[in-house]
């Protein structure tokens, strides 16, 4: 159903992503943040000036709370008439039992990513979703994040010929913003296999598809699961992938993206060491550079959601579905691991 006002959002989670949440939706054309929850009292009062990550309260000494309602428990929130949209920015441990809920009490919900850390999870957000017929999206940034959306488009337009492989990776050293270090503890985040690597488990199955088999090695780091692992996905037909992750890195190494696909008549590639700009070498002595906005994956996945909602149309360029297998083939991954690295098949994901 249409609304005729901006859409409510609650926030659960003021740390470094519900702060991205909050940025971007605190003055946004069609949606309002109209209340948050943490359990961290200073945080909900909108003083910050912690710095998560880049994201503080800037030069003020506090975030302008002014009409929005803060709470301390996130079953609270879920139940103010305001909030039409909950925004899941806390633990991943958290996420199936808020969205749920939020669900249940009749909310559109986007929940932080990895969907959650086992299939049962998975399959309780997507069964209250149908059985509410509220909208439910996995925040998968990526799909969103304008160099990796530019890259698949220039594919799905075969401006690189057939792909033959892709190059993804994603590392850093340990991130130490996490509030009370629960990145840190692997059996909450599932380690940087779970919390840094699925972003490109999804980007792949994104791009190229489930693949017929991976193998993967890793090994385990800081957060005491696997916090490195180098996989390869093989396809039926010939293609492949490889996807290094992790944060096993030593500081002061900092956080990079990547991601490099072959085809048969050109390269595209792009790192964020090097710059925003995508280097697309198809012949010639030097690459095209191509320019894309400098908006963020975060702010372009809130609009598409947003306006998801308002047209009241599912989310199909991020199904709860597709996050799913997503987790799927990460655990998949983790038996490859734990295997010493054999071929594991991957049934339908
Ligand atoms: N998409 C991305 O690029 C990206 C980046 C970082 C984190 N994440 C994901 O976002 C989620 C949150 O990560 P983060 O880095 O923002 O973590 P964080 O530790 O910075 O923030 C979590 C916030 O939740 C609050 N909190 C924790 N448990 C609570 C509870 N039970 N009730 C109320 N408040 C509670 C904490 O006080 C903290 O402010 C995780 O699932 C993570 O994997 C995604």
């Amino acid at each position: 159903m249409a609304l005729d006002r901006p859409f409510g959002v609650g926030i659960c989670g003021l740390g470094f992503m519900g702060r991205q949440y909050f940025s971007h939706l605190r003055e946004h054309g069609h949606a309002r943040v109209v209340a948050v929850c943490d359990r961290d009292a200073e945080r909900r009062a909108g003083k910050w000036a912690d710095p998560v990550g880049n994201i503080s309260a800037g030069d003020r000494e506090r975030v302008d709370m002014a009409g929005i309602d803060a709470y301390d428990d996130w079953d609270a929130l879920i139940d103010d008439e305001r909030v039409d949209v909950v925004a899941v920015t806390l633990p991943t441990p958290t996420h199936a039992d808020v969205t749920v809920r939020a669900l249940e009490a009749g909310k559109h919900v986007l929940c932080e990513k990895p969907m959650a850390l086992t299939l049962a999870e998975c399959d309780r957000m997507i069964a209250a979703a149908e059985r509410t017929g509220r909208t439910l999206m996995v925040a998968q940034c990526i799909r969103f994040w304008p160099q990796y959306e530019e890259i698949k488009r220039r594919i799905d337009e075969g401006q690189i010929g057939a792909v033959r492989f892709a190059a993804l990776r994603r590392v850093s050293s340990p991130p130490g913003h996490s509030s009370g270090a629960w990145m840190m503890d692997g059996a909450q985040s599932g380690g940087a296999l779970f919390d840094l690597h699925v972003h490109d488990v999804d980007f792949a199955q994104y791009l190229l598809g489930s693949p017929a088999n991976l193998t993967a090695n890793g090994s385990h780091g800081p957060s005491g699961a696997i916090d490195h692992v180098v996989a390869t996905y093989v396809y039926n037909d010939g293609r492949y992938a490889t996807l290094e992750g992790g944060w096993v890195y030593h500081a002061p190494w900092p956080f990079e993206m990547a991601i490099t696909v072959v085809g048969e008549t050109g390269t595209l590639d792009w790192s964020m060491r090097r710059g925003p700009e995508i280097a697309f070498c198809h012949g010639g002595d030097a690459p095209e550079k191509i320019s894309v906005g400098d908006e963020t994956g975060w702010a372009r996945e809130l609009d598409y959601f947003i306006a998801c909602l308002r047209d009241g149309r599912a989310p199909e360029r991020c199904l709860p579905a597709t996050s799913r297998a997503s987790i799927a083939l990460t655990l998949r991954e983790r038996e490859s691991i734990a295997q010493g690295g054999v071929l594991v098949g991957v049934p339908d994901v």
